[in-house]
């Protein structure tokens, strides 16, 4: 499949046009549940978070076939190894014929007992984010005291791809804020020898969702996220994200919901891949009229009002909280999300 760089390439070339040919690749958030609350990420201040149904990934799964999509991402704004069937999810997809099936997780619960189902089932990549270099600061930066058990993780992944001789890639991703540029090396040495690539990312404002990230890096004008620093952003011509909701969005990183282009509670995914929603939205991004969208936030490094696409499925915030993110421990035991999922259901 290549080196990251050559995806990326592969991702961002293409034909920039309102009605374009439906995408050989999309993101599928099984979950908005996370175990971890980054400092930098806005999933902690996520309200109603929530998990796929099984019946909307097996129908987007095979609705995503049909249309001619070889290549999913099983995760976007949550934490994909809280899900409990997300072994059972690769193997289905395999079976269905998808030629690449990819994964980033923060690896806290890639311990040998969830990550060997999930690898067996097929995964074709896995890339751990891991945002800090030493223990202490990991600690602060993700929100838990996970980082040695991360290491862990990576290096049991690394031996039992080698030992099995699966053609799994592995890959480790830092996002570095003022306070961690000084680690990127530290890490970099102690997941090298485990590793097909190093990955490191600049902090952004997650797509114009966290103007407060100014505040603790350097975030480009030009937004760097998902762009490679074209004049127009390639991911409503490239793809779509489907939400743990089963609506779909035109952005990856859209915590706010505010870029729902379709519900497919209502829909197919061809119909609004090609619906009008879809459609004037990319008119948008090609005349270059985004005043009002979170696009020009995201692109312009800005903090302005923002007009959802589709007011009915927006997304409120509540303050961060670092309780709020899902303990995927309860009495030293390990649970899943659906257990989480059910404790949290009155607050969340
Ligand atoms: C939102 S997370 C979801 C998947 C999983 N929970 C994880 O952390 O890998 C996907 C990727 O976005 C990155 N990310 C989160 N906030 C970011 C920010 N403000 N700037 C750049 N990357 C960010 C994470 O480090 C991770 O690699
Ligand atoms: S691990 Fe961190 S970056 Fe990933 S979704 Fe959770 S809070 Fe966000």
């Amino acid at each position: 499949m290549g080196s990251l760089a050559q995806r990326k390439r592969l991702v961002t070339l293409g034909k920039y046009k309102e009605a374009p040919e439906f995408p050989k690749e999309f993101f599928l958030d099984l979950t908005s549940f996370c175990n971890h609350s980054c400092v930098f990420c806005a999933n902690p201040m996520i309200k109603n978070k929530t998990t796929m149904q099984e019946e909307m990934v097996h129908r987007v799964f095979q609705e995503a076939y049909e249309c001619g999509v070889t290549d999913i991402g099983l995760y976007a704004t949550g934490e994909s190894f809280l899900v409990r069937k997300l072994a059972d999810y690769i193997a289905f997809a395999k079976n269905i014929g998808f030629s690449y099936l990819f994964i980033t997780t923060n690896g806290a619960l890639a311990t040998p007992e969830r990550a060997k189902p999930v690898i067996d089932a097929g995964l074709d990549s896995i890339k751990f984010s891991i945002s800090a270099g030493t223990r202490n600061t990991y600690k602060k930066i993700q929100g838990r005291d996970d980082f040695d058990l991360v290491l862990k993780n990576l290096r049991w992944i690394s031996r039992y791809r080698d030992e099995k001789k699966y053609d799994l890639k592995i890959y480790v991703t830092m996002v570095y804020t003022n306070e961690t540029q000084s680690e990127v090396e530290m890490l970099e040495s102690l997941v090298r020898p485990f590793i097909d690539e190093w990955d490191p990312h600049e902090l952004t404002n997650q797509c114009g969702n966290m103007p407060e990230n100014n505040s603790i890096g350097d975030i480009r004008s030009e937004n760097p996220r998902g762009r490679g620093r074209r004049r127009v952003c390639y991911q409503p011509f490239k793809g779509f994200t489907v939400t743990p909701e089963g609506t779909v969005s035109a952005c990856i990183i859209d915590y706010s919901r505010d870029l729902v282009v379709g519900d497919l509670n209502q829909s197919t995914l061809s119909e609004i891949w090609e619906g009008e929603v879809y459609k004037n939205f990319r008119r948008r991004h090609l005349t270059r009229n985004l005043d009002g969208l979170i696009c020009h936030n995201c692109m312009n490094n800005a903090e302005e009002p923002v007009d959802p696409l589709l007011p009915e499925y927006k997304h409120d915030y509540r303050d961060r909280n670092i309780e709020s993110s899902a303990d995927a421990t309860i009495d030293g035991k390990e649970v899943y999300f659906d257990e989480i999922s059910e404790m949290n259901r009155d607050s969340d």
